[in-house]
């Protein structure tokens, strides 16, 4: 590995992928730009099919890149031998969704075939392997071959294989999907530990809710593009709000990570005017801190027909129907609002069927 390079873990631009020939030739990956710095920990979701093990196994070196520019730890992938990806895959652990252990040989020995390949003391070999199978949990088990072991059991030993020749970058795909609560947490605790103290970069694909809030940043795939990058504390955070608004309830987590990607917090003094009714709206809001009274002016002057606190959403109703404002928004005390614009609130409604259902319930029940 050339030490010299701009310092970044991972820095893709424009990579595309396609499988097949001729006729029957399908685009996968759609000019995918991504760049993650050393010791971030990244998790991807996506929905089943939209391209997130073609994209770890591209860089992971496990395929040629046909399109575009993939660097990883500095190296530039495109147009490298077969023997050079070799290379460059040493520096790389990987847990997959298949663990592809030995079954011939223990979990020690499984772990032990890792190490070989880099070091030649035996003792040292030993030593090491047992203290990454212990720092999975499995202190007991260090002897059994995969067929002696849960499906669970077997996944931390592809864990501590991983790890164990402290990979600079790990490629992780669904890593907790066997594991039980109390095996995610120490196995997540183990990869966060890594990537805080010795600078690894993660990359986890995932599905599981539980591990979205030690990522430090969450992309999100769908089509055989990102949809959304964010970094998380915040994203997090926002999730977890808006998935208790009613028209939020139902999406699922990926969903709910890209719309909360593209939410703006605004402020308003109290008694400023949020929106006024007959303005043409713009956008959707979301009651962050505060309240709100909503007044309608139906020709005798403006009447309070409602209050609104935090948890509760407004504006969605011009949006929906491309029509003026309904109602003037006016702020009770100081206000904090997120915000969705119009086309990222437009494009949520029509990637979502779920999202559009329980947006109109709420539209039909407020007219
Ligand atoms: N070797 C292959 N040959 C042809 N098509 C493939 C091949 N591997 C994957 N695909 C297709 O590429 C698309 C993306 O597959 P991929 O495995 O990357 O999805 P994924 O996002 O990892 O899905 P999942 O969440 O189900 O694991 C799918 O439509 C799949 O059918
Ligand atoms: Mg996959």
């Amino acid at each position: 590995m050339p030490d010299e390079h701009n310092g970044k873990a991972l820095e893709i631009t424009g990579l595309s992928h396609y499988f097949g020939t001729g006729e029957l030739r399908n685009q996968i990956l759609f000019e995918i730009d991504l760049t993650i710095e050393p010791g971030e920990l990244v998790i991807m979701t996506g929905p089943s099919g939209c391209g997130k093990t073609t994209l770890l196994t591209l860089i992971g070196s496990l395929r040629h890149v046909q399109e575009g520019s993939l660097r990883v730890l500095g190296r530039e992938l495109a147009g490298l031998s077969d023997a050079k990806l070799v290379e460059v895959r040493r520096n790389i652990g990987f847990i997959f969704q298949t663990h592809n252990l030995f079954e011939s040989l223990t979990a020690l020995q499984n772990v032990r075939m890792a190490l070989e390949l880099k070091d030649a003391n035996p003792a040292r070999i030993h030593k090491r392997a047992e203290e990454a199978l212990i720092d999975v949990g499995l202190k007991e088990r260090v002897g059994y071959k995969p067929k002696g072991l849960s499906g669970g059991q077997r996944q931390r030993v592809a864990i501590a294989r991983a790890l164990v020749n402290k990979p600079k970058l790990i490629l992780a795909d669904e890593p907790t999907a066997a594991l039980d609560a109390n095996s995610t947490e120490l196995v997540m605790d183990l990869m966060k530990q890594r990537a805080k103290q010795e600078g690894t970069t993660i990359l986890i694909v995932t599905h599981d809710i539980k591990i979205l809030s030690l990522a430090d940043r969450i992309v999100s795939m769908a089509d055989g593009r990102i949809k959304s990058n964010t970094l998380t504390t915040e994203t997090i955070r926002v999730c977890m709000f808006i998935s208790k608004c009613p028209a939020f309830a139902s999406l699922k987590p990926e969903e709910l990570a890209n719309v909360a990607g593209k939410l703006v917090l605004e402020r308003f003094a109290a008694g400023s005017t949020v929106i006024r009714q007959g303005d043409e709206g713009d956008k959707f809001y979301i009651i962050n801190q505060g309240t709100v009274d909503v007044l309608r002016d139906a020709g005798s002057g403006n009447r309070k027909i409602a209050t609104m606190q935090e948890g509760d959403f407004f504006g969605e109703i011009a949006l929906l129907e491309d029509k003026p404002r309904n109602a003037t928004i006016v702020a009770v005390d100081d206000l904090e609002v997120y915000t969705l614009d119009k086309k990222s609130f437009r494009d949520a409604i029509d990637s979502t069927a779920s999202f559009k259902e329980q947006l109109l319930k709420v539209f039909y029940q407020r007219r």
